[in-house]
């Protein structure tokens, strides 16, 4: 079946994404004027939209129609923003979406506050749908999300194992991915089976999307990418195209990576020494190998579905996701 290019995935979603802008925008309105500037400075700000663009192609995809796509939409963008302002106070973050981002402007402690009220302002848009099953998903979801995060500051600077790379990077991202395509697929009474396989499909879009995130930290530059680019390493995060050298190169390549992970900087290992660590062990191409395998897991999880517009755009974003430079 074809696939839709980016241009007919656009044209199919303009609207609706016209209306959750709108709807993004009063919901960023509260009556303390802090709150209101962050919430409309990262808006501003732009994004990709990724997550209520998944929403909406599920609830189409099983001929779903209407406002609540809308406010979930806006509600899964918001958790993600809520996520984003309290990441960059965690990981001590200077630019995002291509500015300074929040924490440099307004400082952390009233950005931890407006992350709060964001998180909040989520659940109450998404109250308004008056059902529980969409609460319990959220609420879920907002767990996993901390413990994610939480989980990856307890095992910073370690060389971790793939496996605890990718129960963190599911968590951290990939269940926010599988959580939108579960919405919609709520929104529109899809049986269990079609829930799964959307949850399913966003699980490995959102795994490959982290993926893809990871290796653009050891590839991109900041100009390109809007936020800053070696952080991963100089935090004492071990991602997965380093994980493969820790666990392939040599005795001394682990040596070196380790010393980089200790001193969380390059200030004795420098970056393109650990360049040279990656590209001899091919490890960047494994990372990338890693993306288009659950690339091509998510399209196998729309097998059942029938041909549409919709069906074509859902394949179109694992292509997005690891050709992304962004
Ligand atoms: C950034 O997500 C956080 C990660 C999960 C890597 P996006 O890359 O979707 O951020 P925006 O919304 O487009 O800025
Ligand atoms: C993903 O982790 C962040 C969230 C789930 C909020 P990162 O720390 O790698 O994301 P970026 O690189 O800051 O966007
Ligand atoms: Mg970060
Ligand atoms: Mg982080």
């Amino acid at each position: 079946m074809a696939i839709a290019t980016a241009r007919e995935v656009f044209e199919l979603l303009r609207d609706d994404l016209v209306a959750i802008e709108q709807e993004l925008g009063r919901d960023a309105a509260s009556s303390v004027s802090t709150i209101t500037e962050i919430a409309e400075y990262l808006r501003e700000g732009g994004g990709k939209r990724i997550r209520p663009s998944l929403l909406l192609l599920a609830a189409h995809l099983m001929d779903f129609f209407g406002p609540s796509a809308i406010r979930l939409g806006a509600v899964v963008e918001m958790l993600h923003t809520a996520t984003l302002v309290h990441d960059d106070i965690i990981d001590n973050a200077h630019t995002r979406r291509g500015r300074p981002s929040p924490n440099t402007t307004w400082g952390n402690e009233k950005c931890v506050l407006a992350g709060d009220w964001l998180y909040m302002q989520a659940f109450k848009v998404a109250l308004e749908e008056q059902n529980l099953r969409v609460l319990d998903l959220l609420i879920d979801l907002t767990k996993q999300m901390v413990e994610g995060e939480l989980l990856q500051i307890q095992k910073l600077g370690r060389a971790v194992s793939e496996a605890e790379y990718y129960d963190l990077i599911f968590r951290k991202t990939a269940c926010l991915f599988s959580t939108s395509m579960r919405l919609g697929a709520v929104l529109a009474g899809a049986s269990e089976a079609q829930e799964a396989a959307l949850a399913t499909y966003g699980r490995a879009v959102g795994l490959a999307f982290q993926i893809v995130d990871d290796v653009l930290d050891l590839t991109a530059t900041e100009e390109v990418l809007g936020k800053p680019v070696a952080s991963d390493l100089r935090e004492g995060k071990a991602t997965l195209a380093v994980i493969h050298s820790i666990d392939h190169g040599t005795a001394k390549d682990r040596q070196t990576i380790q010393r980089v992970l200790d001193d969380r900087s390059f200030e004795h290992v420098s970056r393109e020494r650990i360049q040279e660590i990656l590209d001899r062990n091919g490890s960047v191409d494994y990372a990338r190998a890693a993306a288009d395998q659950y690339a091509e897991q998510s399209r196998q999880a729309l097998q059942a579905f029938p041909d549409s517009d919709f069906k074509r755009a859902l394949l179109w974003v694992p292509d997005f996701v690891v050709a992304r430079e962004k």
